[in-house]
C-alpha cells in the first residue's frame, strides 16, 4: 500500500514536472516530451526531411519537429484550432476527416512524399467510452490511408491510440504496411489516460 502511495506521489510529480518544464522552455504544451521520448529511444526524425504533424495546435510537436528536421526540412501541421508560427512549419487549419483538408496537406507534401506522418489528434471526448473509442479508430483509420497516399518507402508513422476495442485490428492493419509496428508508451503520457502510441516503421518495405 505504501509503495503504491510512493508510486502515486512520484507520478504527480513527474507530471508536474513536465508541465513545468515546458512552462519553462519555448514548448507550447507538455505533449513535447511525448514525442521527444520517441525519438530519442527510436531516431525517427532526422535532418532534410519531410514532417506531416496531425493535430498540431497548439504547436509543441510541430516546433520539436521543425528543430529535428532543421533548415532543409520542413514540417506540414494541421489542426481544427489555429495554431501560431513556427519556422519551417506550413500549417493547414482545417478537418482533417475533410477531404479537402487531406487533399490540401497532399498537395503540399507533393510527389517527393513524406518521411514521417506523427498524429496525436484525439476527438472532442464524450466521456462515453464507446463512442470516443469508435471515433478515435475512425481517425486512426484515415490516417493509414492518408500514409498509403503520402509515405514514402522507409517512411515512419508515430499515431496516438486508446486502449480499447479495435486497436489489435489496428496493429494487425498497420502490419500489412509497415515492416514493424510496436507500441511506446512515453514516461509524460503515464497518468489515467488510456492513451499510447504506435510506432509503425519502414512503410512499404
Ligand atoms: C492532444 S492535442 C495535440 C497536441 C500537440 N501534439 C502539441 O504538441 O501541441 C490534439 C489535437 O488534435 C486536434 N484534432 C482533433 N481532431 C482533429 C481533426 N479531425 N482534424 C484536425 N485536428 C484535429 C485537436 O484540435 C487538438 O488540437
Amino acid at each position: 500500500m505504501a509503495k503504491k502511495s510512493n508510486k502515486q506521489w512520484l507520478h504527480a510529480q513527474n507530471k508536474d514536472q513536465y508541465v513545468k518544464q515546458a512552462r519553462d522552455s519555448h514548448y507550447r504544451s507538455r505533449a513535447i516530451y511525448k514525442l521527444q521520448e520517441i525519438d530519442q529511444k527510436d531516431k525517427l526524425i532526422k535532418p532534410n526531411t519531410c514532417v506531416v504533424d496531425l493535430g498540431s495546435a497548439p504547436g509543441s510537436w510541430s516546433q520539436y519537429a521543425s528543430e529535428q528536421v532543421k533548415a532543409n526540412g520542413r514540417v506540414i501541421s494541421v489542426d481544427i484550432l489555429p495554431m501560431d508560427p513556427i519556422e519551417r512549419v506550413l500549417f493547414i487549419l482545417g478537418d482533417f476527416t475533410d477531404e479537402a483538408v487531406e487533399n490540401e496537406c497532399i498537395g503540399h507534401i507533393g510527389k517527393q512524399g513524406a518521411d514521417l506522418v506523427i498524429s496525436d489528434m484525439a476527438p472532442n471526448l464524450t466521456g462515453i467510452r464507446i463512442t470516443d473509442q469508435a471515433r478515435s479508430l475512425a481517425l486512426a483509420e484515415l490516417v493509414y490511408d492518408f500514409c498509403d497516399q503520402v509515405l514514402k518507402p522507409g517512411g515512419d508513422l508515430v499515431i496516438k491510440l486508446f486502449e480499447g476495442a479495435g486497436t489489435d485490428e489496428y496493429r494487425r492493419l498497420l502490419k500489412e504496411r509497415f515492416a514493424k509496428v510496436m507500441t511506446r508508451k512515453p514516461e509524460a503520457s503515464r497518468d489515467q489516460s488510456r492513451e499510447f502510441y504506435v510506432l509503425a516503421r519502414s512503410y512499404g518495405l
